[in-house]
């Protein structure tokens, strides 16, 4: 894979739009899961799974550019930092294709489809697939709620690290 010097404008774009939208999905996440009531919990689920399909296109196109552009050459000071952030970078990447992937799976296997705010609706007809329908579920919703919020903090932990260091320009975003 190839190794750029820095990441490029259009890198930048896709990392802080993906950051902007999953945050956003996160806390629609957490409130439906919170909600209470079940009209409540009903409408911040619509508003996930609109903003989702969204989220969708961008993870991909973002996952995409990575592969063909590569990843930056890694720049943290120690062995294990560096490690870290190798393996953070790539986890969240893989984690969020999952989420975009599981999240519609679960509506799909049984039978609904992906409503966009009531303007269109997305729908695989993947009912005979209903075996992977509780599995689906289990890991969106236990990838949104633990392993993803986990990879964020850590990822912020070490970009911070980074920024108050006197080797802030080592990063790039
Ligand atoms: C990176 C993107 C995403 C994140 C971070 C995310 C996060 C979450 C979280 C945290 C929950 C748990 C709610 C709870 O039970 O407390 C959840 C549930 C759910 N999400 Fe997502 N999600 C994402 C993408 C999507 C997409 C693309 C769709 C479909 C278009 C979707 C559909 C759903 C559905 C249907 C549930 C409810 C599952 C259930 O009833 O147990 N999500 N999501
Ligand atoms: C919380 C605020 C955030 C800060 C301060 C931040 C900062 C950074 C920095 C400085 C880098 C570049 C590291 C280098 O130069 O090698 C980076 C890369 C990266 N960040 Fe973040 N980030 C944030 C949020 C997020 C979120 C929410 C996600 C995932 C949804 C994310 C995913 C990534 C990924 C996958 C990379 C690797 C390069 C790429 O594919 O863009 N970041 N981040």
């Amino acid at each position: 894979m190839k190794q750029p010097p820095h990441y490029s404008g259009l890198s930048k774009l896709n990392h802080w739009v993906t950051a902007l939208l999953v945050t956003v999905m996160l806390v629609l996440g957490f409130a439906a899961g919170g909600a209470p009531d079940e009209a409540t919990e009903g409408y911040l689920m619509s508003l996930h799974i609109g903003l989702g399909f969204f989220v969708f296109l961008v993870v991909i196109w973002r996952v995409a550019y990575r592969l063909y552009e590569g990843f930056k050459a890694n720049t943290a000071s120690t062995a294990p930092e560096r490690w870290l952030a190798w393996a953070v970078h790539r986890l969240l990447l893989v984690a969020l294709v999952a989420q975009v992937i599981t999240g519609p799976l679960y509506l799909f296997t049984e039978g609904e489809g992906v409503d966009v705010f009531g303007w269109f609706t997305v729908y695989l007809p993947l009912e005979s697939l209903a075996v992977i329908h509780e599995p689906a579920e289990l890991v969106h919703v236990v990838s949104g709620l633990y392993v993803i919020p986990a990879l964020i903090a850590l990822h912020f932990l070490g970009a911070a690290r980074h920024y108050l260091s006197n080797r802030a320009d080592a990063v790039d975003l």
